[in-house]
């Protein structure tokens, strides 16, 4: 399967397949060199047989983890590009998570004010979300994805075959983001997780699916709202209090999609929906953070860059498939904490 996600100045090819990244050639013409950018825990096999597709490839390995999308990585991904020669016309390809697409994407996007990009995303949340879209960023002074672009790759390959590695809970932590989309805009998509959620692995025959859906919902919102004007504020549904919880636990404890399922939970209303959530992210093995400091929580929503004037767009879900944006004063919010069932 593939599809086009069509932008005002860039378009990215999506190839969904079994088996892609191990030949990549047939897909598109590499015609310049390739530096391959990917992170010190992302399985040797699968490093080796993308570098083997390239006649003088070079593999670029930053530390595992959210430190790498840093200044001083981004500076020595840069300085290796240059000392290499490389010029515009050439390669950058993120082999791993979302941390190495975020941070590769950000270096392809300022090098010689941009060079080729391609994404093989190997972590669900890279192959769910973050690896369309555009927003390529770097951290500073603690605060995430606060250096940042919007960079499209022109192909990104995703291939449910590199999951096979990639530990239990990352798995369902990105898994969390489709079902956000799945509340936000895709009812079928829900229901899989509703009937499935119990039995997801990397060879499930509805993970495919899965992530198609989430891709295809997440194009139709950023073909309509590139910027994030308006229309692509919905994808930040469970987002507000997910990231107050992720600076709560200072990035440690609880990972992205983790702290987005449990916001999912608090802000919805609804008590059926409410009820459906926490029963799929039980039986997805997602952890529940019991009542996190409210007032605490409040002051990290005052610091988000979403926050003007005392109030806030949250995102709402009353109807399975459909989202709406609520403006709220942040003082509000704290009714929402540790408001699970
Ligand atoms: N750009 C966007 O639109 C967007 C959206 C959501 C999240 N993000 C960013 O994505 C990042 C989180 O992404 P993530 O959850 O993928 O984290 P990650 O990139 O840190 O990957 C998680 C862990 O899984 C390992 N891993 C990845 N693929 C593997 C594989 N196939 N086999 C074995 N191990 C593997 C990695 O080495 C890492 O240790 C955050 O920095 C977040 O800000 C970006
Ligand atoms: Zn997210």
């Amino acid at each position: 399967m593939e599809f086009t996600v069509k932008l005002t100045d860039a378009q990215s090819r999506v190839i969904i397949e079994k088996g892609c990244h191990t030949h990549l050639k047939d897909y598109m013409d590499f015609n310049g060199r390739v530096m391959v950018v990917t992170d010190d825990n992302i399985p040797d096999s699968l490093k080796e047989t993308v570098l083997n597709q390239f006649d003088g490839a070079i593999l670029a390995e930053v530390p595992q983890g959210e430190k790498a999308k840093s200044f001083e990585i981004y500076g020595d991904l840069l300085a290796n590009l240059l000392e290499n020669g490389f010029s515009r016309k050439d390669f950058i390809i993120a082999l791993g998570g979302g941390v190495v697409g975020d941070l590769a994407g950000f270096v392809a996007s300022t090098y010689k004010r941009g060079c080729r990009f391609v994404s093989i995303p190997t972590s669900t949340l890279a192959q769910i979300d973050s690896s369309i879209g555009g927003k390529v960023a770097i951290n500073m002074n603690g605060i995430k994805n606060c250096v940042g672009n919007f960079y499209h790759p022109e192909t990104v390959f995703v291939d449910t075959d590199t999951l096979k590695t990639l530990e239990t809970r990352h798995f369902y932590n990105g898994l969390a983001e489709a079902v956000k989309a799945g509340c936000i805009g895709d009812a079928q998509l829900f229901d899989i997780f509703k009937n499935h959620a119990h039995e997801l692995a990397a060879d499930s025959p509805y993970l495919e699916e899965i992530i198609t859906r989430s891709l295809l919902f997440k194009r139709s919102v950023v073909q309509q709202d590139e910027k994030e004007q308006n229309l692509r504020k919905i994808l930040n549904f469970g987002h507000t209090i997910g990231h107050a919880i992720e600076s709560l636990y200072n990035l440690k404890d609880y990972y992205h999609g983790e702290c987005v399922a449990n916001g999912m939970i608090m802000i919805t209303e609804d008590k059926q929906i409410k009820k459906d959530l926490t029963d799929i992210f039980a039986k997805m093995h997602i952890p529940f953070v019991k009542e996190p400091d409210a007032d605490k929580c409040i002051g990290f929503i005052k610091n988000d860059k979403k926050a003007a004037g005392g109030t806030v767009d949250i995102v709402k879900v009353d109807r399975i498939g459909q989202a709406y944006i609520e403006k709220t004063a942040i003082e509000e919010m704290k009714k929402y904490f540790g408001r699970q069932l």
